[in-house]
């Protein structure tokens, strides 16, 4: 694997879940590896299961890691090309880049959306950079349009739980506070489409996602009926993708909230978040405190998703 960005990057999901599942039995089989190998992990946004389970993945690894949060103690960096920099930015990133490769054997980086402008964060325009000028293997910690090792310990998660050979996964939208980029539903509904599993998404009319995201997933408007024999919940927020209103925060209905009587409508589902999540807006109190609610195991498989990444990097250096 050169690069890891998207579910296409990591092969036949059968084979790379079953790697995970070995990684995750005995995750220091393969600490020789990454002897004498630095990740440097990059961070435009803020993290907390990110930053933690991608580092745990590398020291796992045997790696050396350094971290660099660009808003935080380094010089503000200009993306644009072209651009008169006689603002606040003091370093282009076609300088940075090369100079952060040379440091490093691998590089993660993070970079959310702007939600500004739907063709520039589709584009993935800083990931690209990154690909094209590092000389290094590349990996997302989530970018603009996709966030793949949530979504592959998502799915780790998934096929750890499932108690049926083609479970029912239902994705539905949960109303938030703030504008939030499309990168994790999109991801999820990338890598549920391919599995053989009944995936259905569900949101109110306005937020319908990217047409190569939705793919042959089920569209449903009614989040009841959607939720109906469901056997995973997956809840995410994410801000309208379809012009004019790209960006934007259509509603806040709290009656879109997952809490008990909806659950109470699925096949004794299992509840997922990527985390972080707003209790009481995008669910109640008692479904996250639940028996059934998954989310810490899942976020603990943040560490194997990432493991399984890095590892395959490390094999093709
Ligand atoms: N799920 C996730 O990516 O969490 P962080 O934003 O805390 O890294």
């Amino acid at each position: 694997m050169k690069n890891f960005t998207t579910v296409h990057d990591i092969g036949p999901l059968d084979l790379a879940v079953k790697e995970a599942l070995e990684v995750k039995a005995n995750r220091f089989a393969f600490t020789d590896l990454g002897r004498n190998k630095t990740l440097l992990m990059i961070f435009f946004n803020s993290s907390l299961r990110t930053r933690l389970s991608t580092q745990k993945a590398a020291m796992n690894l045997g790696m050396n890691i350094m971290v660099l949060d660009v808003n935080q103690g380094a010089w503000k960096l200009e993306t644009e090309r072209g651009v008169i920099m006689d603002g606040d930015k003091a370093e282009h990133l076609l300088e940075a880049i090369p100079v952060m490769g040379s440091y490093c054997d691998i590089i993660g980086v993070r970079s959310f959306a702007g939600l500004k402008d739907k063709a520039e964060d589709y584009e993935e325009r800083v990931i690209n950079q990154f690909i094209k000028y590092s000389g290094r293997p590349v990996f997302s910690m989530e970018a603009a349009t996709r966030h793949p090792l949530q979504s592959f310990a998502d799915l780790i998660t998934i096929e750890e739980y499932k108690t049926k050979q083609r479970p029912k996964v239902v994705m539905t939208w949960a109303p938030h506070p703030k504008a939030l980029p499309q990168a994790v539903p999109n991801s999820f509904a990338e890598w549920m489409n391919a599995t053989d599993y009944d995936f259905v998404i569900t949101h109110p009319h306005g937020y319908e996602l990217a047409p190569e995201f939705v793919g042959k997933a089920k569209v449903e408007y009614d989040q009841r009926k959607a939720l109906e024999g469901a056997d995973f919940v997956y809840a995410k927020n994410w801000s309208a993708y379809a012009d004019p209103n790209y960006g934007k925060v259509l509603s806040t209905d709290r009656g879109w909230m997952v809490d008990a009587e909806k659950m109470a409508l699925t096949d004794n589902a299992f509840f997922m978040h990527c985390l972080p999540v707003r209790r009481n807006m995008i669910v109640s109190d008692d479904v996250i405190e639940s028996e059934r609610s998954i989310v810490i195991p899942e976020a603990a498989n943040r560490e194997i998703s990432a493991q399984v990444v890095i590892k395959r990097l490390l094999e093709s250096l």
